[in-house]
């Protein structure tokens, strides 16, 4: 089921982007849009890391304020980001072949999807949208640590795809850019953009006993399936993105090779050598972790 406001058929370059097509938003999304920003806007302040709230500062949410509020302009946002970490963002019309994003990221080009959520999937959509890609990734890209990450991820993708093993460093994305928490002296905080724009899950990785917090561990995570239809069994915590982008630096080709002798893991297993921080009681109610598909 495509939805009409979508439009499918808008022209794309070889790369998969197009100019952000701004005349297409109607009243009706920007409201949309300023609906979702104002609720996140009133939760992240104490949940999101220090790193996420001064990027969309830097940002000027900002973009937000100039347009009266709504849907940002790309162009606009690119020209901050620019200046800060030298990304910009590139428009694109949803999920695009592995390569062509991971030839985005190795050139420092973040691509976002243009179209938004409708009202009456405000809480939830399978599929990234504008204010998933904008609000929970762009303000990360403000960091300079963090905007090295997402360039050696990109190369990292081209180079694991020669090696089949793409589904290991996917299951990294996941559990880092898509789902990380960070620990701080004042608590867990959160940086993963599929929190950071999903209003349930921002409150529910923090506080609800039912998931696992584990220790960040690279080898660890990738032999670990997840699931992409609810809230996370297990969350993995960084102690900053240094950390993280220095333990991503070594070469992955042995890492790949070494960890085709071990099995792996489903989305809430909790295993010898683990570094728990909190185990959780996997409660399914919780969770919403009953209905739906097995982990992948
Ligand atoms: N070091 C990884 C490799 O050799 C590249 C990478 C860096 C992947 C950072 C992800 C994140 O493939
Ligand atoms: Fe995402």
């Amino acid at each position: 089921m495509v939805a009409l406001e979508r439009h499918a058929d808008l022209p794309l370059r070889p790369d998969y982007t197009l100019d952000q097509p701004r005349h297409l938003y109607s009243a009706e999304d920007h409201a949309v849009w300023r609906l979702l920003f104002q609720r996140q806007a009133r939760l992240l302040p104490g949940r999101a890391c220090g790193e996420f709230l001064a990027g969309l500062r830097g940002l000027g949410v900002a973009a937000a304020h100039d347009d009266g509020g709504g849907v940002p302009d790309f162009e606009r946002l690119s020209d901050l980001l620019d200046r800060a970490t030298g990304w910009r963002i590139v428009a694109v019309p949803g999920l695009v072949p592995d390569e062509v994003f991971f030839g985005h990221l190795a050139e420092r080009r973040f691509p976002a999807t243009w179209w938004l959520r409708r009202r009456d999937q405000i809480d939830y959509l399978q599929e990234p949208d504008v204010f998933h890609d904008i609000y929970g990734h762009v303000p990360l890209l403000m960091n300079p640590v963090f905007a090295d990450y997402m360039q050696a991820y990109g190369r990292g993708g081209l180079k694991a795809m020669r090696l089949n093993a793409l589904h290991r460093l996917a299951r990294l994305y996941w559990y880092t850019v898509e789902f990380g928490l960070i620990e701080t002296p004042e608590g867990l905080r959160i940086y993963g953009s599929g929190i950071l724009s999903s209003k349930g899950e921002s409150v529910f990785c923090l506080e609800s006993a039912a998931p696992n917090r584990l220790r960040f561990d690279l080898r660890r995570i990738m032999r670990t399936k997840y699931r992409i239809d609810t809230y996370q069994k297990t969350y993995f915590v960084i102690r900053s993105f240094a950390e993280l982008f220095e333990a991503t630096r070594p070469d992955f080709a042995p890492i790949y090779a070494a960890l085709e002798a071990e099995p792996d893991l489903g989305a809430a297993d909790v295993i010898e050598g683990d570094a728990v921080i909190a185990r959780g009681t996997l409660d399914a109610r919780e969770g919403g972790w009953e209905s739906g598909r097995a982990d992948v």
